[in-house]
């Protein structure tokens, strides 16, 4: 997978909310949840789909996240409406990649809303930056994230989108909790992914995913999220698209 270099100190981190750019750094982290606990996979050496020398190219990322193509992009607009943002949401687009989403988001919740474009490649985040100021958008925040830590305030966000993201997460239990912080009481997470069935032979694009969408719910009920349910959005086939939310207290 890409982007699993070290990062070292902290670049600048903007102390507010709403600053265009929220830095993190990389520290020396706690272990995850002790016990065998379903979500801590650090273990796991699948192979990853895309390989590292492919990171730095940006022109065949946009033409492998934005082609007519792949699903999540020819049902992109379905997608969004799916998700049901209201105007002044705060956002979180989790592996936010070339900001395929960060961007429609943006448009959805309008100048009094935020979208927080969480990635831990900096080179994404820069581009995501740029597409922002190209199309006048004033309500995106970039945020360096760690490999298992969102780097998100408590209790900030509205809704929380994580798509074809899960399953790059080495130790998806620290992140889910830290996506699980964030999250306002209340609040969604909605998670869209390729699903495998038990035994499944997988096509080489989706040869890198690990668990299918029962494993991956009950991980995330583990973690302390509600499941809702899933929604079937037209145009997705293979990827599955569920809701769950952090209880409200
Ligand atoms: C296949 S791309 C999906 C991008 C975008 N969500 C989309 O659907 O177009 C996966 C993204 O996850 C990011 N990623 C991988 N591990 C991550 C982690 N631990 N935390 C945040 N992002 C991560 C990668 O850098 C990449 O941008």
């Amino acid at each position: 997978m890409m982007a699993r270099r070290a990062r070292s100190c902290i670049q600048g981190a903007a102390a507010a909310l709403g600053a265009l750019c929220i830095v993190a750094c990389s520290q020396p982290q706690p272990s995850a949840g002790e016990g065998g606990a379903p979500a801590n996979r650090s273990g796991d050496t699948a192979p990853a789909a895309i390989e590292p020398e492919d990171e730095i190219n940006l022109d065949l990322w946009l033409e492998r996240l934005e082609v007519g193509s792949r699903e999540l992009y020819s049902a992109r607009a379905a997608v969004v409406d799916a998700v049901g943002l209201q105007p002044g949401d705060w956002v979180a687009d989790i592996g936010s990649g070339t900001g395929l989403y960060t961007l429609l988001f943006a448009e959805e919740i309008g100048p009094t809303g935020q979208v927080f474009a969480e990635d831990i490649e900096p080179l994404f985040l820069d581009l995501v930056t740029r597409r922002a100021a190209d199309a006048d958008l004033n309500n995106i925040s970039a945020v360096l994230g760690r490999e298992d830590d969102v780097t998100l305030p408590n209790e900030s966000i509205d809704v929380v989108f994580i798509a074809d993201t899960y399953h790059y997460f080495d130790d998806r239990e620290a992140v889910m909790r830290s996506v699980f912080r964030a999250l306002k009481p209340g609040g969604s997470l909605i998670l869209v992914e390729f699903d495998i069935a038990p035994g499944e032979e997988r096509a080489d694009y989706k040869s890198h995913v690990r668990f299918g969408k029962d494993a991956v719910i009950s991980e995330l009920e583990f973690v302390g999220f509600k499941y809702e349910g899933e929604t079937q959005v037209e145009g997705l086939d293979e990827n599955y698209f569920v809701t769950l939310v952090k209880p409200a207290e």
